[in-house]
C-alpha cells in the first residue's frame, strides 16, 4: 500500500494571531492546488482561532502543540484535547522533544494524553527521538523502543488511523544538522518493525512515520525517497511560505523505490 505523504509545520512559540493569519493566508493561496499531500500547521494556542478561521474550507488542517488529558477542571494553564477538538483542531503534537526537555513530559504522560485524544477523535503526532549523547553511546534503538512501547503498546489497530509517529533526533532539531536519509531510514524501519511486533503488521503497514529535524526544501526530496519516510515535521522552515511551500510540493510526487 502507499501511505499518503504528510507535511506538518510546527510553529512552536512563534506568531501572534495577526502573524499567524498572514502566514496561514499565504499558505492557503500557495497550496490551493495540492491534493496528494496531507498538510497541517501547529500554531501556538493563542493563534489557533485566527489560523482556523483563515484556513476554513482549505486543504490545510490545524493542530495544537500539546494538550492535557483531563477534559476540564482545576488544571491552571492547561488546555484539554476535548477543547482543541471542539474549536476545530484536527491534530495535536504529543511528546515533542522540547516538551520532554523543558516541561517534564514523560513517556507515561504522552501515553495518557494519547488515550484522551483517541477517545475524542483528536488525531495525534507522537514524537520520539534520541539525544546526541544517547546516539553517541549506542542507545538510540533502546530509547526509541522504550518511547514507542510506552506510547503504543496494546492500542487497537483502529488507533493507527488517528495517529502518526514523528522521529525527531534531538541533535537535529534547530541545529541545521539533518540526519542523513540513511540514518533516518534506519530508525524509521526499526520503528515500523517494532510496531509490527507490538500492534500487528496491519498497524505497521498503515502508520505514517514522519522525519523531523532541520528539514528544508533542499533536503526533503532525498528523505522522502526512503521507503519508510512518509513525510516531515518541519520547525524553522515552516515559518515562512517561501520555505514551507516547496517542502509540501516536493512531497506531491515522492520518488520511492518500487
Ligand atoms: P526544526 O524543528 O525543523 O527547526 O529542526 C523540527 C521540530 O522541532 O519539530
Amino acid at each position: 500500500m502507499t501511505r499518503r505523504p504528510f507535511i506538518a509545520g510546527n510553529w512552536k512559540m512563534h506568531t501572534t494571531p495577526v502573524e499567524a493569519r498572514d502566514l496561514a493566508r499565504a499558505l492557503r493561496e500557495a497550496l490551493a492546488g495540492v491534493e496528494s499531500v496531507d498538510v497541517a500547521v501547529f500554531p501556538p494556542f493563542l493563534s489557533v482561532a485566527a489560523t482556523i478561521q483563515e484556513l476554513a474550507g482549505s486543504n490545510i488542517d490545524v493542530g495544537v502543540q500539546n494538550v492535557y488529558w483531563e477534559p476540564k477542571g482545576a488544571f491552571t494553564g492547561e488546555v484539554s484535547a476535548a477543547m482543541a477538538y471542539t474549536v476545530g483542531c484536527v491534530w495535536t503534537l504529543l511528546g515533542h522533544s522540547e516538551r520532554r526537555q523543558f516541561f517534564e513530559e514523560t513517556d507515561a504522560s504522552v501515553r495518557r494524553k494519547l488515550e484522551a485524544c483517541l477517545q475524542i477523535g483528536l488525531k495525534a503526532v507522537v514524537c520520539v527521538g534520541e539525544t546526541l549523547l544517547e546516539r553517541e553511546t549506542g542507545k538510540t534503538f533502546d530509547i526509541i523502543q522504550r518511547q514507542v512501547t510506552v506510547a503504543l503498546k496494546e492500542l487497537p489497530e483502529r488507533a493507527f488511523n488517528d495517529l502518526v509517529i514523528a522521529y525527531e533526533p534531538v541533535w537535529a532539531i534547530g541545529t541545521g544538522k539533518t540526519a542523513s536519509p540513511d540514518q533516518a531510514e534506519e530508525v524509521h524501519a526499526f520503528i515500523r518493525r517494532w510496531i509490527a511486533s507490538l500492534n500487528g503488521s496491519r498497524a505497521a503497514t498503515d502508520v505514517r512515520i514522519l522525519y523531523g529535524g532541520s528539514v528544508k526544501a533542499d533536503n526533503i526530496a532525498s528523505l522522502l525517497e526512503m521507503p519508510n519516510i512518509d513525510g516531515a515535521l518541519v520547525g524553522g522552515a515552516s515559518l515562512t511560505a517561501e520555505q514551507f511551500v516547496p517542502i509540501v510540493t516536493a512531497a506531491q510526487s515522492p520518488r520511492k523505490p518500487q
